[in-house]
């Protein structure tokens, strides 16, 4: 039998709620709060941490309904540990922990970064499990991280590289933002720059004289401000600058990823994160792994790629019910 586990994610601006069976998605629902924090151009702790505590118990009633299931038929809770925003993560992890006195289920916490990364594993409702091989080398891409993990085993991690000061979807949106383009810009970007010539605005490659794997988006997105501040921005500039600025963040995380896969042995690259939802992207990776002979996974659905909490139900598959449940803002993929 496999277990069906009740998901939840609280730990950015997405209040979400899954049911998972194994590793199939019965219902993965995502309340986005893109529209309360488009007014401070990103998201704003103390709005979040209130629109979670409005959200959360009609997610949960929702997503039970839209996977068919009772509580009787739920054998555990999964739910969000960390790293996200203290005010945001408590919100779920004191739902949970309510919810599994209630029902007599065990809850796990989970790493978020974890739920980016298995969220390849994912499978539509009765479609059989992926044979996977590892190690694998995951990147993740989202709005708060940029990380080059190596997957040993499913819940044995090593980060091989990260981003030093800003996540690549963070630039995107940071510098989107000086361009007029809202909240979240990545979506915006991608779509303008299909009109735009990535030639147009030659971005320098960060970190090539730094030996090890990690990766820099600060340095794009201060010549970003510097470039916008003399330009005239009609339709067909910002397009081009679009297209430029998305090769400069693509072009960084390739050539990183290149050097990685010269010093290091896996089979598969996985791809995971909101950014992973970037067409552009997810060409450019593939091309790596078809070079480097790997087997390349991106997650079944775009969904699946920004924050869900499906991915932590697929994550808490390898983890155990624990009695600590304190969140744990800054808790990084390979510490345990
Ligand atoms: O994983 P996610 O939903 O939240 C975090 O954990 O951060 O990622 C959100 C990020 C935002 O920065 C957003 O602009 C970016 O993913 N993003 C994209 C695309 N879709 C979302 N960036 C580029 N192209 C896209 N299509
Ligand atoms: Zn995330």
């Amino acid at each position: 039998m496999k277990k069906n586990i009740l998901s939840i994610d609280t730990s950015c601006d997405e209040t979400s709620v899954a049911v998972t069976e194994g590793y199939q998605v019965l219902a993965n629902v995502i309340a986005s709060q893109v529209q309360l924090h488009k007014q401070y151009g990103g998201v704003f702790p103390t709005v979040a941490k209130q629109a979670h505590q409005q959200n959360l118990a009609p997610a949960i009633k929702a997503t039970l309904k839209r996977a068919g299931k009772t509580w009787a038929e739920i054998d555990a809770i999964a739910v969000t540990q960390g790293p996200g925003l203290a005010p945001a993560l408590e919100i779920g992890l004191k739902k949970a922990k309510a919810l599994g006195e209630k029902y007599g289920k065990p809850v796990i916490p989970v790493n978020h970064i974890e739920g980016h990364i298995l969220a390849v594993l994912a499978r539509p409702k009765n479609k059989k499990d992926l044979e996977v091989k590892l190690p694998a080398l995951a990147v993740v891409v989202s709005g708060g991280h940029t990380e080059f993990v190596l997957v040993k085993k499913l819940g044995e991690y090593q980060r091989l590289g990260m981003t030093v000061d800003d996540a690549a979807g963070e630039c995107l949106d940071k510098v989107g933002r000086l361009l007029g383009l809202g909240y979240p810009a990545g979506p915006v970007v991608e779509k303008l720059a299909k009109q735009g010539d990535e030639t147009s605005f030659p971005f320098p490659l960060p970190m090539t004289d730094v030996k090890n794997f990690n990766l820099s988006f600060s340095g794009l997105k201060t010549h970003s401000k510097r470039l916008i501040k003399e330009l005239e921005l009609d339709k067909k500039t910002t397009a081009n600058f679009c297209a430029s600025l998305q090769a400069g963040v693509l072009n960084h995380i390739v050539y990183k990823l290149e050097k990685l896969l010269a010093d290091t042995e896996v089979k598969e690259l996985w791809l995971g994160g909101g950014v992973a939802a970037n067409v552009e992207l997810r060409k450019k990776l593939r091309a790596v792994a078809k070079k480097h002979q790997l087997t390349f996974r991106v997650p079944y659905t775009k969904k699946l790629c920004g924050d869900n909490a499906a991915m932590i139900g697929l994550a808490a598959m390898n983890r155990e019910a624990k009695g600590n449940l304190d969140r744990r803002p800054r808790w990084a993929i390979d510490q345990n």
